[in-house]
Protein backbone atom coordinates (compact mmCIF):
# COMPACT_ATOMS: atom_id res chain seq x y z
CA UNK A 1 0.00 0.00 0.00
CA UNK A 2 0.99 3.36 -0.91
CA UNK A 3 1.72 6.21 2.25
CA UNK A 4 1.61 9.58 3.10
CA UNK A 5 5.49 9.88 2.97
CA UNK A 6 7.30 10.52 6.51
CA UNK A 7 6.89 14.01 8.10
CA UNK A 8 3.08 14.92 6.04
CA UNK A 9 -0.02 14.31 6.87
CA UNK A 10 -3.68 13.92 5.74
CA UNK A 11 -6.16 16.28 7.18
CA UNK A 12 -9.64 14.43 7.28
CA UNK A 13 -12.61 15.36 8.37
CA UNK A 14 -13.53 16.13 11.28
CA UNK A 15 -10.20 17.42 11.75
CA UNK A 16 -10.49 19.28 8.54
CA UNK A 17 -13.46 21.42 10.10
CA UNK A 18 -11.33 22.59 13.26
CA UNK A 19 -8.93 23.44 10.89
CA UNK A 20 -11.26 25.60 9.19
CA UNK A 21 -12.14 27.07 12.54
CA UNK A 22 -9.35 28.20 13.50
CA UNK A 23 -8.65 29.58 10.00
CA UNK A 24 -11.56 31.52 10.06
CA UNK A 25 -10.56 33.39 12.87
CA UNK A 26 -7.26 33.93 11.77
CA UNK A 27 -9.09 35.55 8.71
CA UNK A 28 -11.82 37.77 11.22
CA UNK A 29 -8.84 39.01 12.71
CA UNK A 30 -6.48 39.88 10.21
CA UNK A 31 -9.45 42.09 8.01
CA UNK A 32 -10.10 43.98 11.92
CA UNK A 33 -5.85 44.77 12.13
CA UNK A 34 -6.21 45.77 8.18
CA UNK A 35 -4.23 42.61 6.57
CA UNK A 36 -4.71 41.67 3.10
CA UNK A 37 -4.24 38.09 2.00
CA UNK A 38 -1.59 37.36 -0.91
CA UNK A 39 -1.38 34.03 -2.20
CA UNK A 40 2.42 33.04 -3.73
CA UNK A 41 3.72 29.83 -5.48
CA UNK A 42 4.61 26.98 -3.35
CA UNK A 43 8.29 26.66 -5.37
CA UNK A 44 10.47 29.68 -6.58
CA UNK A 45 14.03 30.10 -7.44
CA UNK A 46 16.21 28.74 -5.01
CA UNK A 47 18.78 31.43 -5.07
CA UNK A 48 15.56 33.40 -3.45
CA UNK A 49 15.71 31.67 -0.22
CA UNK A 50 19.41 31.36 -0.42
CA UNK A 51 20.08 35.26 -0.10
CA UNK A 52 16.71 35.76 1.38
CA UNK A 53 17.23 33.40 4.63
CA UNK A 54 20.91 33.00 4.68
CA UNK A 55 23.24 30.16 3.22
CA UNK A 56 24.46 29.55 6.44
CA UNK A 57 21.06 29.03 8.21
CA UNK A 58 20.20 24.85 8.79
CA UNK A 59 16.87 25.85 6.80
CA UNK A 60 19.48 26.47 3.90
CA UNK A 61 21.81 24.41 4.17
CA UNK A 62 20.24 21.26 5.75
CA UNK A 63 16.77 21.76 5.50
CA UNK A 64 15.22 22.56 1.77
CA UNK A 65 14.06 20.42 -0.49
CA UNK A 66 15.68 21.19 -3.57
CA UNK A 67 15.52 19.81 -6.93
CA UNK A 68 16.33 20.63 -10.42
CA UNK A 69 13.65 20.59 -12.85
CA UNK A 70 13.04 19.56 -16.60
CA UNK A 71 14.37 22.72 -17.71
CA UNK A 72 17.44 22.50 -15.86
CA UNK A 73 16.86 24.99 -13.03
CA UNK A 74 17.24 24.76 -9.53
CA UNK A 75 14.05 25.29 -7.85
CA UNK A 76 12.84 24.73 -3.72
CA UNK A 77 10.00 24.28 -2.17
CA UNK A 78 9.68 27.21 -0.27
CA UNK A 79 10.70 26.55 3.76
CA UNK A 80 8.91 29.61 4.60
CA UNK A 81 7.17 32.67 2.87
CA UNK A 82 8.89 36.05 4.09
CA UNK A 83 11.59 35.65 1.40
CA UNK A 84 8.18 35.12 -1.13
CA UNK A 85 6.21 38.17 0.14
CA UNK A 86 9.37 40.47 -0.27
CA UNK A 87 9.90 38.84 -3.79
CA UNK A 88 6.34 39.57 -4.70
CA UNK A 89 6.39 42.53 -3.34
CA UNK A 90 9.27 44.27 -5.69
CA UNK A 91 8.22 41.79 -8.60
CA UNK A 92 4.69 43.93 -8.45
CA UNK A 93 6.27 47.22 -7.53
CA UNK A 94 3.99 47.65 -4.78
CA UNK A 95 6.57 50.14 -2.60
CA UNK A 96 5.50 52.76 -6.07
CA UNK A 97 1.95 53.44 -3.78
CA UNK A 98 4.15 54.91 -0.88
CA UNK A 99 1.97 53.36 1.51
CA UNK A 100 2.34 50.73 4.64
CA UNK A 101 1.77 47.39 2.79
CA UNK A 102 0.05 44.61 5.03
CA UNK A 103 -0.38 40.83 4.09
CA UNK A 104 -1.15 37.70 5.50
CA UNK A 105 -1.05 34.25 3.96
CA UNK A 106 -1.82 30.78 5.23
CA UNK A 107 -0.17 27.78 3.60
CA UNK A 108 1.87 24.93 3.07
CA UNK A 109 6.12 25.43 3.89
CA UNK A 110 8.68 22.49 3.27
CA UNK A 111 11.53 21.99 5.42
CA UNK A 112 13.41 18.39 5.44
CA UNK A 113 13.55 18.12 9.30
CA UNK A 114 13.91 15.09 11.41
CA UNK A 115 9.83 14.48 11.90
CA UNK A 116 8.52 14.40 15.75
CA UNK A 117 5.89 15.61 17.23
CA UNK A 118 5.12 19.35 16.07
CA UNK A 119 7.70 19.10 13.85
CA UNK A 120 6.72 18.01 10.16
CA UNK A 121 8.20 17.93 6.54
CA UNK A 122 5.65 19.73 4.99
CA UNK A 123 3.76 22.25 7.59
CA UNK A 124 1.09 25.07 7.20
CA UNK A 125 1.72 28.23 8.36
CA UNK A 126 0.03 31.90 9.23
CA UNK A 127 1.79 34.75 8.69
CA UNK A 128 1.53 38.36 8.53
CA UNK A 129 4.26 40.84 6.59
CA UNK A 130 4.12 44.75 6.95
CA UNK A 131 6.57 46.30 5.04
CA UNK A 132 7.81 49.83 4.85
CA UNK A 133 7.79 50.53 7.92
CA UNK A 134 10.18 51.51 10.48
CA UNK A 135 7.90 52.27 13.46
CA UNK A 136 7.84 50.12 16.41
CA UNK A 137 4.29 50.55 16.29
CA UNK A 138 4.35 47.91 13.81
CA UNK A 139 6.27 45.42 15.85
CA UNK A 140 3.68 46.19 19.15
CA UNK A 141 0.93 45.82 16.45
CA UNK A 142 1.60 42.73 15.20
CA UNK A 143 2.76 41.16 18.09
CA UNK A 144 -0.88 42.24 19.79
CA UNK A 145 -2.26 40.49 16.57
CA UNK A 146 -0.91 37.25 17.49
CA UNK A 147 -1.67 37.54 21.08
CA UNK A 148 -5.11 38.35 20.24
CA UNK A 149 -5.45 35.32 17.87
CA UNK A 150 -4.30 33.04 20.78
CA UNK A 151 -6.71 34.64 23.00
CA UNK A 152 -9.88 34.58 20.76
CA UNK A 153 -9.12 31.07 20.78
CA UNK A 154 -8.68 30.40 24.32
CA UNK A 155 -5.68 29.52 24.79
CA UNK A 156 -3.61 30.40 27.88
CA UNK A 157 -0.27 29.43 29.74
CA UNK A 158 1.68 31.04 26.33
CA UNK A 159 4.74 33.27 27.14
CA UNK A 160 5.85 35.77 24.84
CA UNK A 161 9.51 36.30 24.50
CA UNK A 162 11.66 39.21 23.22
CA UNK A 163 14.47 40.40 22.59
CA UNK A 164 16.91 42.71 20.01
CA UNK A 165 19.04 41.46 17.56
CA UNK A 166 20.77 44.90 16.47
CA UNK A 167 21.60 45.67 13.03
CA UNK A 168 24.59 45.24 10.67
CA UNK A 169 25.82 48.54 12.63
CA UNK A 170 25.82 46.96 15.74
CA UNK A 171 25.53 43.54 15.36
CA UNK A 172 29.02 42.76 14.18
CA UNK A 173 30.73 44.19 17.67
CA UNK A 174 28.51 42.08 19.53
CA UNK A 175 29.80 39.18 17.60
CA UNK A 176 33.08 39.56 17.89
CA UNK A 177 32.27 39.97 21.70
CA UNK A 178 30.79 35.93 21.57
CA UNK A 179 32.74 34.45 19.49
CA UNK A 180 35.81 35.55 22.01
CA UNK A 181 33.73 34.26 24.69
CA UNK A 182 32.72 31.21 23.04
CA UNK A 183 36.84 30.55 21.85
CA UNK A 184 37.38 30.64 25.60
CA UNK A 185 35.24 27.14 25.48
CA UNK A 186 35.44 25.67 22.34
CA UNK A 187 36.50 22.23 23.65
CA UNK A 188 32.87 22.30 25.78
CA UNK A 189 31.07 23.00 22.65
CA UNK A 190 29.38 20.33 20.66
CA UNK A 191 30.21 19.37 17.27
CA UNK A 192 27.82 21.76 15.63
CA UNK A 193 28.74 24.63 17.62
CA UNK A 194 32.26 23.95 17.03
CA UNK A 195 31.95 24.35 12.98
CA UNK A 196 29.09 27.25 13.70
CA UNK A 197 31.36 29.50 15.88
CA UNK A 198 33.23 31.43 13.07
CA UNK A 199 29.98 31.19 10.70
CA UNK A 200 27.13 31.90 12.81
CA UNK A 201 28.35 32.80 15.95
CA UNK A 202 24.82 33.62 17.20
CA UNK A 203 22.78 30.21 16.95
CA UNK A 204 24.68 28.79 19.64
CA UNK A 205 22.70 30.58 22.15
CA UNK A 206 19.92 28.50 20.49
CA UNK A 207 21.57 24.97 20.87
CA UNK A 208 19.73 22.26 22.66
CA UNK A 209 22.77 20.54 24.04
CA UNK A 210 23.17 20.58 27.57
CA UNK A 211 26.31 21.78 27.57
CA UNK A 212 26.38 24.53 25.07
CA UNK A 213 22.95 25.47 26.66
CA UNK A 214 25.16 26.01 30.02
CA UNK A 215 27.74 28.08 28.65
CA UNK A 216 24.65 29.94 26.90
CA UNK A 217 23.84 31.16 30.60
CA UNK A 218 27.02 33.27 31.00
CA UNK A 219 27.47 34.47 27.35
CA UNK A 220 27.76 37.89 26.72
CA UNK A 221 24.11 39.80 25.92
CA UNK A 222 23.27 41.61 22.97
CA UNK A 223 21.16 44.43 24.57
CA UNK A 224 24.44 45.71 26.19
CA UNK A 225 26.02 46.03 22.89
CA UNK A 226 22.52 47.95 20.65
CA UNK A 227 23.70 51.15 19.05
CA UNK A 228 21.48 53.72 19.94
CA UNK A 229 19.11 53.48 16.74
CA UNK A 230 17.96 49.60 18.16
CA UNK A 231 18.21 50.56 21.82
CA UNK A 232 15.46 53.24 21.23
CA UNK A 233 13.46 51.14 19.03
CA UNK A 234 13.70 48.68 21.40
CA UNK A 235 12.50 50.28 24.02
CA UNK A 236 9.41 52.11 22.39
CA UNK A 237 8.70 48.66 21.15
CA UNK A 238 8.31 47.21 25.01
CA UNK A 239 6.84 50.65 26.12
CA UNK A 240 3.76 50.05 23.34
CA UNK A 241 3.22 46.58 24.73
CA UNK A 242 3.28 47.21 28.40
CA UNK A 243 0.46 50.47 27.35
CA UNK A 244 -1.89 47.81 25.76
CA UNK A 245 -1.25 45.65 28.90
CA UNK A 246 0.54 42.79 26.77
CA UNK A 247 2.55 40.44 28.94
CA UNK A 248 6.12 39.52 27.85
CA UNK A 249 9.45 38.65 28.87
CA UNK A 250 13.01 40.03 27.50
CA UNK A 251 15.17 37.21 26.63
CA UNK A 252 18.65 38.45 25.54
CA UNK A 253 19.35 34.79 24.52
CA UNK A 254 16.84 34.93 21.84
CA UNK A 255 17.92 34.44 18.33
CA UNK A 256 15.87 33.28 15.41
CA UNK A 257 16.78 30.34 13.31
CA UNK A 258 16.78 33.27 9.92
CA UNK A 259 19.74 35.48 9.09
CA UNK A 260 17.32 37.90 7.98
CA UNK A 261 16.18 39.87 11.30
CA UNK A 262 17.14 42.87 12.62
CA UNK A 263 16.35 44.77 15.94
CA UNK A 264 13.27 42.93 17.27
CA UNK A 265 13.07 39.51 17.11
CA UNK A 266 10.14 37.91 19.49
CA UNK A 267 8.75 34.37 19.85
CA UNK A 268 5.73 32.87 21.38
CA UNK A 269 5.68 29.71 23.09
CA UNK A 270 3.51 26.96 24.78
CA UNK A 271 6.13 24.66 27.16
CA UNK A 272 3.79 21.62 27.41
CA UNK A 273 4.94 21.39 23.45
CA UNK A 274 8.76 20.50 24.51
CA UNK A 275 11.08 20.67 22.19
CA UNK A 276 8.90 22.10 19.62
CA UNK A 277 7.18 24.71 21.83
CA UNK A 278 7.92 27.70 19.56
CA UNK A 279 3.91 28.07 18.37
CA UNK A 280 4.94 31.69 16.66
CA UNK A 281 7.97 33.34 15.64
CA UNK A 282 8.99 36.46 13.79
CA UNK A 283 10.86 40.03 14.15
CA UNK A 284 11.96 42.69 12.11
CA UNK A 285 13.92 42.20 8.91
CA UNK A 286 14.96 45.88 7.56
CA UNK A 287 17.18 44.69 5.23
CA UNK A 288 15.85 41.72 3.48
CA UNK A 289 14.08 43.51 0.86
CA UNK A 290 17.66 45.59 -0.58
CA UNK A 291 19.51 41.76 -0.11
CA UNK A 292 16.61 40.87 -3.20
CA UNK A 293 17.64 43.41 -4.52
CA UNK A 294 15.11 46.46 -4.20
CA UNK A 295 14.89 49.87 -2.38
CA UNK A 296 15.51 50.17 0.82
CA UNK A 297 12.63 49.18 2.84
CA UNK A 298 11.63 48.31 6.39
CA UNK A 299 10.09 45.12 7.13
CA UNK A 300 8.35 43.02 9.85
CA UNK A 301 6.43 39.88 10.91
CA UNK A 302 6.15 36.38 11.83
CA UNK A 303 4.32 33.03 11.02
CA UNK A 304 2.48 30.94 13.51
CA UNK A 305 2.71 27.35 13.03
CA UNK A 306 -0.63 25.95 12.56
CA UNK A 307 0.19 22.24 13.45
CA UNK A 308 1.71 23.57 16.55
CA UNK A 309 -1.19 25.40 16.91
CA UNK A 310 -3.96 23.10 16.66
CA UNK A 311 -1.88 20.10 19.12
CA UNK A 312 -2.22 23.61 21.80
CA UNK A 313 -5.48 23.89 21.33
CA UNK A 314 -6.34 20.08 21.58
CA UNK A 315 -4.38 19.88 25.01
CA UNK A 316 -6.39 22.43 25.99
CA UNK A 317 -9.76 21.15 25.08
CA UNK A 318 -10.38 24.06 22.84
CA UNK A 319 -11.30 22.70 19.71
CA UNK A 320 -14.95 22.75 18.77
CA UNK A 321 -16.75 19.32 18.17
CA UNK A 322 -18.17 19.42 14.16
CA UNK A 323 -20.80 17.51 13.83
CA UNK A 324 -21.72 17.44 9.68
CA UNK A 325 -25.38 17.68 10.74
CA UNK A 326 -27.56 19.76 8.15
CA UNK A 327 -30.53 20.95 8.25
CA UNK A 328 -33.07 18.10 6.11
CA UNK A 329 -32.38 14.68 5.21
CA UNK A 330 -34.45 13.28 2.28
CA UNK A 331 -35.80 9.70 2.90
CA UNK A 332 -37.90 7.95 0.09
CA UNK A 333 -39.24 4.88 -1.29
CA UNK A 334 -39.27 3.91 -4.90
CA UNK A 335 -37.45 5.51 -7.86
CA UNK A 336 -39.97 7.98 -8.78
CA UNK A 337 -40.10 9.53 -5.05
CA UNK A 338 -36.02 9.67 -5.37
CA UNK A 339 -36.33 11.41 -8.43
CA UNK A 340 -38.84 13.72 -6.58
CA UNK A 341 -36.87 14.07 -3.45
CA UNK A 342 -33.75 15.15 -5.45
CA UNK A 343 -36.38 17.59 -7.07
CA UNK A 344 -36.77 19.04 -3.31
CA UNK A 345 -33.63 18.48 -2.25
CA UNK A 346 -32.19 21.54 -5.11
CA UNK A 347 -34.77 23.38 -4.52
CA UNK A 348 -33.99 23.69 -0.72
CA UNK A 349 -30.43 24.48 -1.32
CA UNK A 350 -31.27 26.93 -3.64
CA UNK A 351 -32.83 28.61 -0.60
CA UNK A 352 -29.56 27.84 1.38
CA UNK A 353 -30.75 25.02 3.25
CA UNK A 354 -28.28 22.13 3.66
CA UNK A 355 -29.79 19.12 2.01
CA UNK A 356 -28.91 15.64 2.44
CA UNK A 357 -29.84 13.11 0.12
CA UNK A 358 -29.55 9.01 0.00
CA UNK A 359 -26.68 7.96 -2.23
CA UNK A 360 -27.05 4.48 -1.34
CA UNK A 361 -30.98 3.68 -2.45
CA UNK A 362 -31.75 2.45 1.48
CA UNK A 363 -35.24 1.10 2.62
CA UNK A 364 -37.45 3.77 4.00
CA UNK A 365 -36.64 1.97 7.19
CA UNK A 366 -33.04 1.79 7.38
CA UNK A 367 -32.15 5.58 5.79
CA UNK A 368 -34.74 6.63 9.16
CA UNK A 369 -32.61 5.02 11.17
CA UNK A 370 -29.21 6.30 9.45
CA UNK A 371 -30.92 9.74 9.76
CA UNK A 372 -31.67 9.72 13.30
CA UNK A 373 -28.15 9.05 14.28
CA UNK A 374 -26.76 12.04 11.83
CA UNK A 375 -28.22 15.20 13.93
CA UNK A 376 -30.23 16.46 11.26
CA UNK A 377 -32.85 18.70 12.11
CA UNK A 378 -36.25 18.10 9.77
CA UNK A 379 -36.03 14.77 7.61
CA UNK A 380 -38.82 14.81 4.80
CA UNK A 381 -40.08 11.33 3.81
CA UNK A 382 -41.87 10.81 0.33
CA UNK A 383 -43.26 6.69 1.04
CA UNK A 384 -45.97 5.11 -1.62
CA UNK A 385 -49.17 7.26 -0.03
CA UNK A 386 -47.35 10.43 -0.61
CA UNK A 387 -46.25 10.27 -4.00
CA UNK A 388 -49.46 8.94 -5.07
CA UNK A 389 -51.01 12.10 -2.97
CA UNK A 390 -48.88 14.85 -4.26
CA UNK A 391 -47.26 15.14 -0.26
CA UNK A 392 -44.34 14.87 1.74
CA UNK A 393 -43.94 14.42 5.53
CA UNK A 394 -41.65 16.72 7.16
CA UNK A 395 -40.41 15.35 10.80
CA UNK A 396 -38.71 17.39 13.62
CA UNK A 397 -36.52 15.08 14.80
CA UNK A 398 -35.61 16.86 18.19
CA UNK A 399 -39.08 17.51 18.83
CA UNK A 400 -40.68 14.19 17.65
CA UNK A 401 -43.60 15.58 15.65
CA UNK A 402 -44.83 15.87 12.35
CA UNK A 403 -46.79 17.51 9.33
CA UNK A 404 -48.07 16.48 6.00
CA UNK A 405 -47.81 19.06 3.30
CA UNK A 406 -48.31 19.74 0.00
CA UNK A 407 -45.02 19.82 -2.32
CA UNK A 408 -44.98 23.20 -2.93
CA UNK A 409 -45.69 24.23 0.54
CA UNK A 410 -42.11 22.24 1.42
CA UNK A 411 -39.84 25.68 1.07
CA UNK A 412 -41.63 28.31 2.63
CA UNK A 413 -42.69 26.08 5.44
CA UNK A 414 -39.57 25.27 6.32
CA UNK A 415 -38.04 28.93 5.31
CA UNK A 416 -41.04 29.87 8.40
CA UNK A 417 -39.26 27.35 10.85
CA UNK A 418 -36.22 28.77 10.01
CA UNK A 419 -37.41 32.68 11.21
CA UNK A 420 -39.10 31.22 13.82
CA UNK A 421 -35.99 29.53 15.21
CA UNK A 422 -34.16 32.78 14.76
P1 LIG B 1 10.27 30.21 11.74
O1 LIG B 1 10.59 30.47 13.18
O2 LIG B 1 11.23 29.44 10.96
O3 LIG B 1 9.99 31.62 11.08
O4 LIG B 1 8.87 29.48 11.67
C1 LIG B 1 7.73 30.02 12.29
C2 LIG B 1 6.90 28.96 12.98
O5 LIG B 1 6.60 27.91 12.05
C3 LIG B 1 7.63 28.25 14.10
O6 LIG B 1 7.54 28.98 15.31
C4 LIG B 1 6.84 26.96 14.19
O7 LIG B 1 5.64 27.15 14.93
C5 LIG B 1 6.49 26.68 12.74
N1 LIG B 1 7.43 25.69 12.17
C6 LIG B 1 8.67 25.88 11.68
N2 LIG B 1 9.22 24.72 11.23
C7 LIG B 1 8.27 23.76 11.44
C8 LIG B 1 8.21 22.35 11.19
N3 LIG B 1 9.21 21.69 10.62
N4 LIG B 1 7.08 21.70 11.54
C9 LIG B 1 6.03 22.35 12.12
N5 LIG B 1 6.04 23.67 12.38
C10 LIG B 1 7.13 24.38 12.04
C11 LIG B 1 9.63 31.80 9.77
O8 LIG B 1 9.29 30.93 9.03
C12 LIG B 1 9.57 33.26 9.38
N6 LIG B 1 9.25 33.34 7.95
C13 LIG B 1 8.58 34.03 10.21
C14 LIG B 1 8.54 35.47 9.84
C15 LIG B 1 7.64 36.08 9.05
N7 LIG B 1 9.44 36.37 10.21
C16 LIG B 1 9.12 37.53 9.64
N8 LIG B 1 8.04 37.36 8.95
Amino acid sequence: MIKALRGTQDILPPESEQWRYVEEMIRKLCAQYGFQEIRTPHFEKTELFQRGIGETTDVVSKEMYTFTDRGDRSLTLRPENTAAAVRAYLEHKVYADQNVTKWYYIGSMFRYDRPQAGRYREFHQFGVEVLATPSPQADGEIIALAVQLFQTLGLHDLNVFVNSVGCPKCRPVYREKLIAYYEAHQDELCEDCKTRLYKNPLRLLDCKEEACQKLAQDAPEITDYLCEECADHFAATQKLLTAAGIPFTLNPRLVRGLDYYTKTAFEIQYAPLGAQSAICGGGRYDGLVEEIGGPHTPGIGFAVGLERLMLALSMQDLLPEVTAAGDVAIATHGEAASELGFAIAQELRAANFTVDTDLLGRSLKSRLKQVGKTGTKYVIIIGETELADGTVIIRDLAAREQTTLARSEVVGYLQNERERRG
